[in-house]
């Protein structure tokens, strides 16, 4: 498969990414962990940065992780050039991938459990971005 998947998280992601990780590993996937490594306190903005900043580097997709998914999301949409996406189910999955070729899958580790965060991390990974109209948008958000 080769691809290099970059995960961070924080403690409130943290179970949730090590568990993910592990699968994605089982999977044939490259895993880039950039932490956090415990259930210490850290702050999202600083993980949801470095996952934001590799994907950024390689082109490659990246999953970042807290409690609700909504610090570690906003603080990755902060660079240009960066779709994250918070998803609860596949069908979100699946759209941000088809129409805002999200290039970071957003997760609430507090708020999904394993089986369901592996189910759209799957269909993530596996869904092509549609283009055509699509893209003339995602095109604008990089100029905004
Ligand atoms: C940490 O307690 C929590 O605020 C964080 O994981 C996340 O949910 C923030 O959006």
């Amino acid at each position: 498969m080769g691809r290099i998947i970059h995960i961070g998280s924080d403690h409130g992601g943290f179970e949730l990414k090590s568990e993910l990780s592990a699968a994605l590993n089982r999977k044939g996937y490259s895993v880039d962990d950039l932490g956090t490594f415990s259930e210490d306190s850290v702050d999202y903005p600083e993980y949801g940065a470095k996952v934001a900043r590799a994907v950024l580097k390689d082109g490659d997709f990246g999953i970042v992780i807290c409690g609700t998914g909504i610090g570690i999301s906003i603080a990755a949409n902060r660079f240009k050039g960066i779709r994250a996406a918070l998803c609860h189910c596949s069908e979100y999955a699946k759209l941000a991938r088809e129409h805002n070729d999200a290039n970071i899958l957003a997760l609430g580790g507090r708020f999904i459990d394993f089986q369901t965060a592996l189910e759209i991390t799957d269909v993530f990974l596996k869904t092509d971005f549609l283009g055509g109209r699509h893209k003339r948008r995602v095109d604008l958000l990089d100029n905004i």
